[in-house]
């Protein structure tokens, strides 16, 4: 028989309570699995926060790449996903699409010692290992501007995987010359080259979404995250991570509505503080939105069955430089 979301509810706390878990949860999780999360947050940080939590076990409600960044980072502990969804951006580039990258760069004459990778978080742990070992590091949506203001320190040009907005959108912000992989410019005359990747809910806001939440609300804010094509962050009035977005709302007087254009569950869940979703079509994450309660339920009790399904397993040669990679991240 199934069980209706209270019923479960009840059993996941009993067994939180019995066992040495800590359940993780992002923002865009279903609200029911939110709503049992120990810890939440945005990708940053849910990665900190769970690298300093010290439970046996780790069951983290989100999509596979986040489940790799904590397992890359403690090791010792064991990490399980209700569900092992790829987020589809991350899909889009592994080690030997990596490698054509850098080929391309150096077909442009860049050669290996003038490049400094960087991968956003949404990607696998091996395109983080292969960034590692290239002395590169990994960036988020909340430090991707600080990320790349230090890495040109080094006077490198930066090859950026797999988001081509982001890449993009910091770029902009910056002021520096930037451009995707294969789009005919110069690579050369570049100092951001971007993969060319993205995320497919994230492409669902238009600059018609914003000309019609501008006209019906006069006066309204659009808020998005840098996930969101450029010519979008730049008619927005705040772009920013899921953390710094609930930030920025929160801090808008209560009257103030305001249009954003991100996840729909983290969307969904603002609502009540005039707060509208930038789209005609509901911005749904469908890797994002397969974890149920049910699933959170049945690894907990797989956990105390002490047959746990679902573990992260990472081979130690790619967990070595993920982690050096998402180490000199942690370090900034
Ligand atoms: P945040 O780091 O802002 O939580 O973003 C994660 C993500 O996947 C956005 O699509
Ligand atoms: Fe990946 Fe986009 Fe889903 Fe974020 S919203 S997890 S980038 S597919």
């Amino acid at each position: 028989m199934q069980l209706s979301n209270e019923e479960l509810k009840i059993k996941i706390d009993k067994l939180k309570k019995k066992l040495d878990v800590t359940v993780v949860a992002h923002f865009y999780q279903r609200d029911e699995v939110f709503e049992v999360g120990d810890i939440t947050g945005d990708s940053l940080e849910l990665a900190m926060k769970t690298k300093d939590d010290d439970a046996e076990f780790v069951l983290f409600c989100g999509v596979g790449f986040m489940g790799q960044s904590v397992k890359v980072l403690s090791p010792q502990k064991h990490v399980v996903m209700p569900k092992i969804a790829c987020c589809s951006m991350a899909k889009m580039i592994d080690g030997f699409m990596f490698d054509t990258a850098v080929k391309a760069l150096n077909e442009a004459g860049i050669k290996n010692e003038n490049i400094l990778p960087i991968t956003y978080i949404n990607s696998d742990v091996v395109v983080k290992a292969k960034v590692g070992e290239m002395g590169g590091l990994v960036c988020t949506s909340s430090n991707a501007k600080r990320i790349i203001t230090n890495a040109l320190k080094e006077g490198k040009k930066i090859l950026f995987v797999p988001d081509r907005c982001l890449g993009q959108n910091i770029g902009k912000q910056m002021g520096l010359n930037s451009c995707v992989i294969g789009d005919g410019s110069d690579l050369k005359e570049s100092d951001i080259i971007c993969f060319d990747g993205f995320c497919s809910v994230h492409q669902l806001f238009t600059l018609d979404d914003i000309a019609f939440y501008r006209k019906k609300f006069p006066g309204i804010k659009i808020v998005t995250h840098p996930e969101c094509d450029p010519s979008i962050c730049d008619a927005s009035d705040f772009v920013g991570s899921t953390s710094q977005i609930i930030k920025y709302i929160a801090e808008q007087p209560e009257e103030q509505k305001i249009a954003v254009g991100t996840e729909f569950n983290l969307v969904n869940r603002l609502r009540e503080k005039n707060t509208y979703v930038l789209s005609s079509t509901k911005p749904e994450c469908p890797t994002m939105n397969e974890t149920t309660l049910q699933d959170v339920y049945d690894t907990l009790k797989a956990i105390d069955d002490g047959e746990p399904i679902n573990e992260i397993f990472i081979d130690k040669d790619t967990q070595k430089w993920a982690k050096i990679a998402l180490e000199r991240m942690l370090a900034l």
